[in-house]
């Protein structure tokens, strides 16, 4: 599957717009449709109930070490600033950014080699000089190189050495391959050489991949969007939006052990609105400046940290897997030592093989963290840095706390064992939006089925487990007369309290199929000839195209028993 085909129909039939779209669009915001909301929708009940509601703290689930509680929250999106000073988020929540001097957009340190290989100019530089962007050159070009600086670079790559200073960036080049003429030069090096002026002052550049042109040093940007509370717009009221829920579970971890009967272990899920200012929002709705998140916060003795975070790392691949992204494109990640984050002591990664990546890369879905006792000893003593082995406070130049907790206990005390202590917390903390988008890349499919005329045409359809589709079922008269769309109605009628049906009697029935098809009802039900006579209907299966009959009064349970699957 091609991305843009998938675009192209969330588009088409109602998943996915950009926002505002009408105003030229605002990139990293997206708004789901009436088909879209329904997916998202069905995504977030079906975590919610799978992890929280339907979730039997009665019993030991296979694979846990004990049996445990689960509960919820809502918290606001923008909390108190403290909350981002000692949870680390103000001082450390930040990407390397580069800007370009010649045409000032930013760009993520860490993915301007990425975009160069999808750069316009690259590829017509490509295309020019006839290379690949694996080959390595032991001859260049110089001559065709000055000919696409001075016609198709001048568009292109308005901003790049080479077009801006043919003579003297060829120069360079040519003192480099003349110093050593049997090492090939890589493309990489190419790239650079023609980016650079002044090869000895700056040393070889690395060209923006938008205009070709120079960029600065890396900067630190702090990802958190900043907003005012109250009148005044000062310092003093600055807030934030929340760039993850994961904080408001830990601030309200006291609340919550005073407010029930929880006892450790137990998690606290939260589903809602996070922000972050990415400086390069890309690949459709995968890195959005606007997203939900589904977090939990799971609190547990220290001597068992590890067996839950194991048990929660396997639980919630197997959830990917059982709502049906169940190809080899999903896999489970453990992460390096050198990839853990700032609070973590061990974490893996839910990973899908997203179609807008290249081959044999995978994008996030979900990270699960071993989060030890960081953020509740944050939240009490103050923001906290690593000193060796341990976690310390951290001071300021006059040995005060840099940032002040709370100053609230947050240890928990066991009545049974007379035990005090801080909890560790295993964080399974996963995006619904990228679920979604993850859900609709492995639904989309392709094959061959017969037309109104019994001719096979190509079809495409969305292979939703039937929990995600957002239709479960439509309801439709195989024609407009003999009294079919009437039974046609009183069955749709029927079926409304219970689920998302369709009614459809409009055009031939087999495009209505194909309109189903492609946004992934698992159901069609049809009021044909038969039906007036023994009052049974036809039920059609999207993925087989198996039809079977069944009494027009069993249409629901019928339904909802294979709904179940
Ligand atoms: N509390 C931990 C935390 O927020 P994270 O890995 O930064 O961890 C968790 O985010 C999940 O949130 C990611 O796995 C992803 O599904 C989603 N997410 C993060 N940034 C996102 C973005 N810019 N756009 C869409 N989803 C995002």
């Amino acid at each position: 599957m091609e991305m843009e085909q998938l675009v192209a129909l969330c588009k088409r039939r109602g998943f996915l717009f950009q926002s505002s779209e009408i105003y030229g669009g605002l990139n990293g915001f997206w708004d789901y449709g009436p088909l879209g909301v329904e997916l998202k929708r069905n995504i977030r009940e079906a975590w919610w109930r799978d992890m929280v509601t339907a979730h039997n703290e009665l019993e030991v689930p296979s694979g846990a070490p004990s049996a445990y509680e689960m509960t919820g929250v809502d918290c606001t999106i923008i909390m108190h600033p403290q909350v981002w000073k000692c949870s680390g988020h103000y001082d450390l929540f930040h990407d390397m950014m580069q800007t370009c001097r010649q045409c000032k957009k930013l760009f993520r340190a860490d993915h301007i080699g990425e975009m160069l290989k999808e750069s316009e100019w690259v590829n017509s530089l490509a295309t020019a000089m006839s290379f690949g962007p694996h080959d390595k050159l032991l001859k260049v070009d110089g001559a065709a190189l000055m000919k696409w600086a001075k016609t198709k670079g001048k568009k292109v790559a308005p901003g790049l050495a080479l077009v801006r200073k043919p003579e003297v960036t060829l120069s360079w080049l040519a003192e480099h391959v003349a110093k050593d003429p049997n090492t090939p030069l890589t493309i990489a090096e190419l790239l650079q050489y023609i980016a650079t002026e002044q090869l000895n002052v700056t040393g070889p550049q690395i060209p923006c991949p938008l205009c070709g042109g120079d960029l600065t040093e890396p900067r630190e940007f702090n990802l958190m969007f900043e907003t005012y509370t109250g009148a005044m717009r000062d310092d003093n009221n600055k807030t934030f939006l929340r760039p993850e829920t994961a904080q408001g579970i830990f601030v309200n971890f006291k609340n919550v052990l005073d407010s029930t009967r929880v006892k450790i272990p137990f998690g606290i899920a939260q589903i809602g609105k996070s922000f972050r200012n990415e400086i390069t929002p890309r690949n459709f709705t995968f890195r959005s400046r606007e997203f939900e998140q589904m977090e939990i916060e799971f609190f547990c003795h220290p001597s068992t940290s590890h067996a839950w975070y194991k048990y929660w790392r396997d639980l919630r691949y197997k959830w990917y897997v059982d709502l049906g992204l169940a190809s080899d494109r999903l896999r489970l990640r453990d992460h390096t030592k050198e990839e853990l984050s700032h609070y973590s002591c061990g974490t893996a990664d839910i990973e899908y093989a997203f179609p807008f990546l290249p081959p044999g890369e995978f994008g996030e879905l979900e990270g699960v963290a071993h989060r030890g006792d960081f953020d509740l000893r944050s939240h009490m003593e103050g923001k906290l840095v690593h000193s060796g082995e341990s976690l310390v406070v951290e001071l300021d130049a006059e040995g005060k706390p840099r940032y002040r907790g709370s100053g609230k206990d947050l240890t928990y005390f066991d009545d049974q064992t007379r035990e005090k202590y801080i909890p560790h917390v295993i964080e399974p903390s996963a995006g619904a939006d990228r679920a979604a988008l993850a859900y609709l890349c492995e639904a989309y499919s392709e094959d061959e089925a017969p037309d109104e005329n019994g001719v096979p045409v190509k079809r495409v359809f969305l292979k939703f487990h039937p929990r995600l589709a957002p239709i479960k079922a439509a309801v439709f008269p195989l024609v407009k007369k003999d009294g079919m769309p009437e039974i046609a109605k009183e069955i749709y009628c029927s079926l409304k309290p219970h689920l998302n049906v369709f009614y459809d009697e409009k055009g031939a029935v087999g495009r209505r199929y194909r309109r189903q098809d492609e946004v992934g009802t698992p159901f069609c039900i049809t009021v044909d000839g038969q039906t007036l006579q023994d009052g049974t209907v036809t039920i059609r299966d999207r993925d087989t195209l198996k039809q079977w009959r069944v009494k027009k009064e069993d249409c629901l349970s019928e339904i909802k028993e294979r709904l179940k699957t």
